[in-house]
């Protein structure tokens, strides 16, 4: 049977991971999967999660499975991150969540929850999008379209394009937005357009799914969920797939969250029942680890403040180097302006690097970018930057 298939490609954004392995130049840049490292190149783990796992070494009396939807302190923490404690959705018991494997895992969730009981929905992503979005929910099975965002004159958002797009979409469809730190292209709405959003996803009687994987490196944790809780103001049902991969470091962990808000608390329940039911027919039961370390984080109010201020100092530090590589680019490449890097937002910037000079970085430089000319501002170093800039210069 298995003669018949055909070697799939790689990964737009994991195969390069794999080519940067084998690459032996010792001098290689890796700026490519969104994983965050430090000023000496590492990906650390956090003091925070480190003590949280000593305790949880300690403590941990059993390893039988979890609930179909996880761990429940670790759902209603997930939920207070985004919505804040005292929210309505939560005191009314509106919303609910599965605790998932990444938030990738949650996104899949959503996707198969989706295709089964609204098949004829179509998903609406922004251009550009995370490559792996389509690809999520055209294998659950749904139809996927896109709608305008980043304006590559300007290197910010296309608003008006957005609207006008967000406007003709048909009733009962879902529109992916990104919840801050828009990857790939780090341009995120104002709060103000946010409302605007909002407004059009009303009237359009459409779902958003809110994907919110880089929580904390904008602004601040909280200031971060600030789009997200302007949707809720006026929205009465949404998704939310959250990621603890980047704020908490738990990549390898796959820690994730699906959330869904009902419009009361009955429908809230029957969502979560069709949730597990989903679940339960895909992976049964999600694993423990990694959600057991953020909610002893989230719920221990020492480890959580000692959290925020390791989130803070990695935001800085992407800011930092934001700075530095204008900086740079400019000594290097002074007919060219870089400036709209410092601007934006979290992880990633699209560089405006066409395919063809991230090919030439890769191959003559051992400078790993994904081809959308994404290029993950977290691994940028002081020791790497010059040499980064002054191969970006030499492709121009
Ligand atoms: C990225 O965009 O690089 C990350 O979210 C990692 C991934 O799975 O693609």
């Amino acid at each position: 049977m298995f003669e018949v298939l055909e070697l799939a490609p790689p990964d737009a954004i994991l195969g390069l991971n794999e080519a940067f392995q084998k690459d032996s130049n010792p001098d290689k840049i890796n700026l490519g999967v969104g994983v965050y490292k430090d000023e000496s190149g590492i990906t650390p783990i956090l003091n925070c999660v480190k003590k949280a796992e000593r305790i949880l070494l300690e403590e941990q009396k059993s390893k039988a499975y979890l609930g179909i939807d996880g761990i429940k302190e670790y759902g209603r923490l997930s939920r207070e991150l985004l919505f804040g404690p005292d929210h309505k959705f939560l005191t009314a018991d509106r919303a609910v969540s599965i605790q998932a494997p990444g938030g990738t895992g949650a996104l899949r969730v959503a996707g198969d929850f989706l295709h089964t009981h609204f098949p004829a929905s179509t998903v609406w992503c922004s251009t550009p999008t995370w490559a792996n979005h389509p690809k999520v929910f055209e294998a659950a099975g749904l139809n996927v379209k896109s709608y305008t965002y980043f304006c590559p004159d300007t290197n910010g958002l296309n608003f008006e394009g957005l609207l006008n797009d967000l406007k003709q979409i048909p009733e009962r469809d879902i529109v992916l937005l990104h919840g801050c730190c828009h990857n790939p292209c780090g341009v995120d709405p104002t709060v103000e357009q946010w409302k605007e959003i909002a407004d059009v996803v009303k009237q359009r009687n459409a779902l958003p799914l809110v994907d919110f994987a880089y929580q904390g490196f904008a602004e601040g944790v909280d200031a971060d969920a600030a789009g997200l809780r302007v949707l809720a103001e006026s929205l009465d049902e949404m998704l939310v797939a959250s990621s603890y991969s980047k704020n908490f470091g738990l990549y390898c962990e796959r820690v994730g969250v699906l959330t869904a808000v009902g419009k009361d608390a009955s429908s809230a329940e029957v969502i979560l029942s069709q949730l597990k039911t989903t679940v339960r027919t895909n992976y049964s039961n999600p694993p423990s680890h990694g959600a057991a370390v953020v909610s002893s984080i989230l719920a221990d109010a020492s480890l959580r403040t000692e959290w925020e201020s390791e989130v803070a100092a990695m935001r800085d530090r992407i800011a930092s180097m934001r700075k530095l590589f204008v900086a740079k680019m400019a000594e290097h490449a002074p007919d060219r302006d870089f400036s709209f890097i410092q601007n934006q937002n979290g992880m990633f910037s699209f560089s405006g690097l066409t395919p063809d000079q991230v090919k030439r970085l890769k191959e003559e430089f051992s400078i790993y970018i994904v081809g959308s000319g994404r290029i993950n501002v977290a691994g940028i170093t002081s020791s790497n930057v010059d040499r980064l800039c002054k191969s970006i210069a030499a492709c121009l």
